[in-house]
């Protein structure tokens, strides 16, 4: 069964609420400082397209195995080549682009070592991967491990990965990033909450690393 077909329409509808936006934006400032310039985009496990919209790269491509994401994916951001497949096994040949992506799609995903793998292969020598993983030490984790524990979708299904666990996958990043200290919780204003977050020692919701 494919966790996320029942959400799939309403995926993208929480960064419209105030907290929603906050976070998004976030994630996106820090996903910006950790792309680097070049032709072709891979992401695996592409969604709804969300970031396929918002990334400039003049060849994007969508890997995404729900047919339900990938339907609306390929409806709001046409200007990618949308595929079917899994990170483990990925139809492309190797050296093919110059970025991967992998955001939020370790949680769910059945083999982590495969998929990192295939992801290296389809990497031009010199390509960058960049992975943003929900942090498993992070307050969010919390929450969703709850709601996974209380059959709510898509958590359910995810696993969560701390800073260390990607590190010991592959080794030391070239850069990296974290975003979202503040609590699930938090009441506005939103970027005090985060400022005292940060001052607490909270781990981020969000840590992005990159790698050649
Ligand atoms: C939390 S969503 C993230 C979507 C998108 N990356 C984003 O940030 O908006 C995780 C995505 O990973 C996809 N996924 C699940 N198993 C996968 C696999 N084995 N290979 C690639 N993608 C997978 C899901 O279908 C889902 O669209």
């Amino acid at each position: 069964m494919d966790p996320f077909a029942p959400i799939a329409e309403a995926y993208e509808a929480w960064y419209e609420t105030p907290l929603g936006a906050f976070v998004i934006a976030e994630e996106e400032r820090a996903l910006l400082r950790l792309l680097p310039p070049g032709e072709s985009l891979l992401e695996v496990g592409a969604g709804t397209g969300y970031w396929l919209r918002r990334l400039p790269y003049p060849r994007k491509v969508g890997l995404e195995p729900s047919e339900a994401m990938r339907r609306l994916g390929q409806a709001r951001a046409p200007e990618a080549v949308w595929v079917a497949g899994r990170g483990e096994d990925l139809p492309f040949a190797e050296g093919s682009f110059d970025l991967v992506l992998l955001f939020t799609t370790l949680e769910f995903v059945e083999d982590v070592e495969k998929t990192l793998s295939e992801a290296r292969r389809v990497l031009r020598p010199g390509g960058a991967l960049v992975v943003g993983i929900l942090e498993a030490l992070s307050p969010w984790a919390a929450l969703y491990r709850r709601l996974g524990e209380k059959g709510v979708l898509p958590w359910t299904r995810a696993r969560f990965l701390s800073r260390e666990d990607l590190l010991a996958l592959l080794g030391p990043p070239e850069a990296e990033a974290g975003a979202v200290h503040l609590a699930p919780e938090a009441p506005p204003p939103f970027l005090e909450a985060e400022a005292a977050g940060r001052r607490a020692g909270n781990r981020p919701a969000l840590y992005l690393g990159r790698w050649r």
